[in-house]
């Protein structure tokens, strides 16, 4: 579905994650853990095309993703960025909406089906009530809620999520995240995430990806790679880790901090 080979990318000449080798089945929930500064959100931005690469190839679907218009694109993958603007008069529903232009001609306007998926959007991120609020007005969670309605109305085939529970208390992280995992169980959705809880990434991601300064330090399931060590040498912290009551899904417990050493 996704075939990212050998890809360099970065800013301004710079790469910050070279010769980064990835392939993503249709169905697969994978989520990218590390640092902060260690290129999560750089390598989601490639993927969805939001940076040039410097070198390597990205395939969707036996395409070449630069070859690819953004429609084309768009219909394909819906991509939630860390860091988003809206017009600040617009409505949560009018923003919904944008994420039918994909499937629009220039001149087309909304139809009835639309309007039932932007519904649908709506109330399966709770956002219902405030769909007529300004985005001004609305709060930070809210705000993101509103951004995941707007990726869902776009009927991807890849959800692509940086930090989807920004901002959202735990009760609206579960909700978002269990929303996500039951549109990749139901409807074969493939979800590319970054998240820094690395119990919600060992629950909610079928592969989990290690990245350091860059580099990848492990890929595989999350019962398979999560370990003390490789928690050790990538956040420099001790963890103990438990299986849950069902003995199957790791829960990680921080409970040291090391200075980092020199070397
Ligand atoms: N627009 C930019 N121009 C130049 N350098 C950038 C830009 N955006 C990010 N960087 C640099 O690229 C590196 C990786 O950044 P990236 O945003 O991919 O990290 P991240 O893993 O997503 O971190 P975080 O957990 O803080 O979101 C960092 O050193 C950062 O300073
Ligand atoms: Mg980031």
């Amino acid at each position: 579905m996704l075939k990212i080979n050998e890809l360099s990318i970065g800013y301004n000449s710079k790469p910050i994650v070279e010769n980064f080798n990835l392939h993503i089945e249709k169905g697969d929930m994978l989520t990218i853990i590390g640092p902060n500064g260690s290129g999560k959100s750089t390598i989601l931005k490639g993927i969805g095309r939001l940076l040039k690469s410097m070198g390597g190839t990205v395939y969707l679907d036996g395409k070449l993703l630069w070859e690819m218009s953004n429609k084309d694109i768009a219909k394909e993958m819906a991509c939630l960025s860390q860091h988003n603007t809206a017009p600040k008069d617009m409505t949560i529903r009018k923003l919904v909406g944008f994420g039918r232009t994909p499937h629009k001609t220039w001149f087309e306007s909304l139809n009835e089906e639309d309007e039932e998926i932007i519904d649908w959007a709506i109330k399966r991120t709770n956002l219902k009530d405030i769909e007529d609020k300004k985005i001004v007005n609305t709060s930070g969670g809210e705000r993101q809620r509103a951004w995941m309605a707007m990726a869902l109305a776009q009927e991807p085939k890849i959800l692509l999520l940086d930090e989807p529970t920004t901002y959202l208390d735990i009760n609206n992280q579960i909700e978002i995240l269990d929303l996500v995992k039951e549109l990749n169980e139901k409807l074969k959705l493939t979800v590319v995430m970054v998240l820094h809880d690395l119990n919600q990434a060992a629950k909610y991601s079928s592969k989990v990806l290690v990245l350091k300064s860059g580099e990848v330090q492990a890929v595989g399931e999350p019962e398979e790679i999560l370990d003390k060590e490789l928690m050790r040498n990538v956040y420099n912290v001790d963890v103990d880790i438990l299986k849950n009551q069902f003995g199957e899904k790791l829960i990680l417990i921080p409970k040291k901090i090391h200075k980092w050493s020199k070397e």
